[in-house]
C-alpha cells in the first residue's frame, strides 16, 4: 500500500494531545504516516478546543486558510475533530464545503474507517455521544509515526499520557466540557494497568494519567470487578506499582473531590511526582458558588496546608478565571490574596469567556473587557514574580532530572516537580536517562544546573 501523509494540529488540553496520538495510531492502519508540512499532506486534521471563544476562533481562521490550500491541492482531505467538532460540527460542514469529515470526541478511534465511509458518500458528520460510552482498549501496540517525525519525538519515547476517563459531570457554570465530552465514564482498571505496563516495557519512564477530573475516577461506573468503590487513589497505587515506572503524574483535579487518601499518596507513593495541578478558579466564595465549584476558599486552603504537610517539596499550580460575571473588585482582591497565601509555583490564568450552552453565558453583570484585561495583567505580573522567587528556592539543591534533549554542548531535562533544567556542559547521556545535578541558577521559566 502506498503511504499517504497526514498532518495533525492539536489545540487545547493534554486529553486532546492524547486523542491526536490515538488518531495517528489509528490512521497508521490505513496506510497513513505523519508528515511535518500542511503543503504536502493528503489529509489535514484539526483536533480542536472550544474552552474559550479565542480557541474556537483560531480553528475557524485556520479552516479559512485551508480552503485556499485545498484550491491548489484538491485531493487534500480536511477533517475536524475534538471539542469544536463535537459542538459545531453540523454548522461547520454546512458553511464550509471544503471540510470532508467531522469526528466527534467519542468517535476518534476509527477515524480511518470514517474517512473511507465519508469518501464513499456516507455521513460526513460523526458526532454521536453515548452516556454508557466505553472507552475502547487502545493499547499502544502500533508504531506511532509521531515518534519519527516530530521535534518532541525524544520526549514521546519516554514520557506518555494515558487517558483514564472521559467526559465530566460537574457542570461548572462556565464550562463547555460536559457538553463536548459527554458524561463522565472511567476506564477499567485492568485496561489502564495493561496500557501502562506495555508502555513501561517499551522504555517509557514517566506516565501522566489524564481526565477532566481524575479525583472522581470510579464514581460513575464500576471500574473493577468485585470492588464497587475503587477510587482514584487506589488506581494511583496500582499504577505506581508497575515494575520499572519511574515517574507518575496526573491531571487534572477538581478540589471538591480531593480526599485525604489521595493527598496522602504524595507522602506514601514514592514514584508519584511532588507536583500537583489543583485548579482553584477564584478566591471568592461568592464567585466559587456562582461557578458551581462546590468548595470554599477556606476548604481549598486547608487542602493546600495538608498537602504541604504530607509532602513539603510539593510544587503547586492552578487555573484562574478573572472577570467571571458579577466579579467585583473585592472578589478579585480575594483571588490576589489567595495567590499571596498559596504562592503557586505557576498558574494558568484566563479572562472569562462566554461559551455556548453554558449557564454563565446567560448570567447578568458581565465584567467589562477592559477590567478583565487589567485584572489578568495584575494577576499574571504578580504570579511571574512569585514563580521567580519559588524557582530561586531550588538554587543549591541537588535534583534528579529526566533528560529530554541532548546536544553537543548542553542537556535539557525536567525535575520531578516539573521544572525545566538546562545543564550547559557536554555530557555523555541519552534522552530518557535520570541524572542528578546541582541547581545553580533560577530564571523565570527554567533553572540551570551543573553536574555534581
Ligand atoms: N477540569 C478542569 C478544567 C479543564 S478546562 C477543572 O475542573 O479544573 C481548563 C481551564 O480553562 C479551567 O480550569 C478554567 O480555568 C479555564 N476555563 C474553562 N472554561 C472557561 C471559560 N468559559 N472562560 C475562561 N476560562 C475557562
Ligand atoms: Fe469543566 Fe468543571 Fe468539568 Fe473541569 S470540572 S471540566 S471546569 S465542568
Ligand atoms: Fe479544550 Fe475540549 Fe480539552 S474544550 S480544554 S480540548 S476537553
Amino acid at each position: 500500500m502506498e503511504n499517504k501523509q497526514f498532518f495533525i494540529k492539536t489545540f487545547g488540553c493534554q486529553m486532546n494531545e492524547r486523542d491526536s496520538e490515538i488518531m495517528a495510531q489509528s490512521l497508521s492502519r490505513y496506510g497513513y504516516v505523519e508528515g511535518m508540512e500542511v503543503q504536502e499532506a493528503d489529509l489535514v486534521i484539526l483536533n480542536t478546543c472550544s474552552i474559550r471563544a479565542k480557541a474556537e476562533q483560531k480553528v475557524m481562521s485556520l479552516l479559512g486558510y485551508l480552503r485556499k490550500t485545498k484550491e491548489k491541492r484538491p485531493h487534500m482531505k480536511i477533517c475536524v475533530a475534538g471539542c469544536v467538532a463535537q459542538q459545531e460540527g453540523k454548522t461547520i460542514i454546512d458553511r464550509m464545503p471544503h471540510v470532508d469529515l467531522i469526528v466527534g470526541t467519542q468517535n476518534i478511534y476509527n477515524i480511518g474507517e470514517l474517512l473511507l465511509d465519508a469518501e464513499a458518500g456516507k455521513s460526513r458528520v460523526v458526532t454521536q455521544m453515548e452516556d454508557s460510552y466505553v472507552i475502547p482498549l487502545f493499547l499502544p501496540e502500533l508504531p506511532s509515526s509521531k515518534a519519527d517525525t516530530k521535534e518532541d519525538k525524544t520526549t514521546f519515547q519516554f514520557s506518555r499520557f494515558v487517558t483514564i476517563m472521559q467526559g465530566c459531570n460537574n457542570y461548572c457554570t462556565y464550562c463547555v466540557v460536559p457538553y463536548t465530552r459527554g458524561r463522565e465514564v472511567s476506564r477499567k482498571v485492568q485496561d489502564i494497568v495493561d496500557e501502562v505496563t506495555m508502555l513501561v516495557q517499551s522504555g517509557v519512564k514517566e506516565i501522566t494519567l489524564l481526565g477532566q477530573n481524575v479525583n472522581s475516577y470510579g464514581k460513575t461506573n464500576e471500574v473493577e470487578f468485585g470492588a464497587p468503590s475503587f477510587t482514584f487513589s487506589d488506581l494511583l497505587r496500582r499504577v505506581a506499582a508497575v515494575n520499572g515506572l519511574k515517574r507518575l503524574r496526573f491531571t487534572t483535579s477538581n478540589p471538591k473531590d480531593l480526599t485525604d487518601d489521595l493527598m496522602s499518596c504524595f507522602r506514601d507513593v514514592k514514584n508519584l511526582c511532588p507536583q500537583f495541578h489543583l485548579p482553584v478558579q477564584a478566591g471568592s466564595d461568592t464567585i466559587l458558588k456562582a461557578m458551581n465549584r462546590k468548595y470554599t476558599v477556606q476548604q481549598y486552603l486547608e487542602q493546600v496546608k495538608v498537602l504541604r504537610e504530607y509532602c513539603p517539596s510539593i510544587s503547586l499550580s492552578t487555573d484562574i478565571i478573572v472577570g467571571f460575571p458579577g466579579e467585583t473588585d473585592a472578589d478579585f482582591e480575594g483571588t490576589m490574596d489567595l495567590l499571596e497565601t498559596v504562592r503557586y509555583h505557576g498558574s494558568f490564568s484566563f479572562k472569562y469567556s462566554d461559551r455556548p450552552g453554558t449557564r454563565s453565558a446567560g448570567f447578568e453583570n458581565k465584567v467589562d473587557e477592559a477590567v478583565k484585561s487589567e485584572r489578568l495583567a495584575r494577576f499574571q505580573a504578580r504570579q511571574d514574580e512569585i514563580s521567580l522567587e519559588r524557582n530561586a528556592e531550588f538554587v543549591g539543591l541537588e535534583k534528579e532530572i529526566l533528560v529530554e534533549q541532548v546536544s553537543s554542548d548542553s542537556v535539557k531535562g525536567r525535575t520531578d516537580t516539573n521544572h525545566i533544567v538546562h545543564v550547559n556542559e557536554p555530557l555523555k547521556v541519552n534522552v530518557g536517562d535520570l541524572l542528578t545535578v546541582k541547581i545553580n541558577f533560577a530564571g523565570q521559566h527554567s533553572l540551570k544546573a551543573e553536574l555534581i
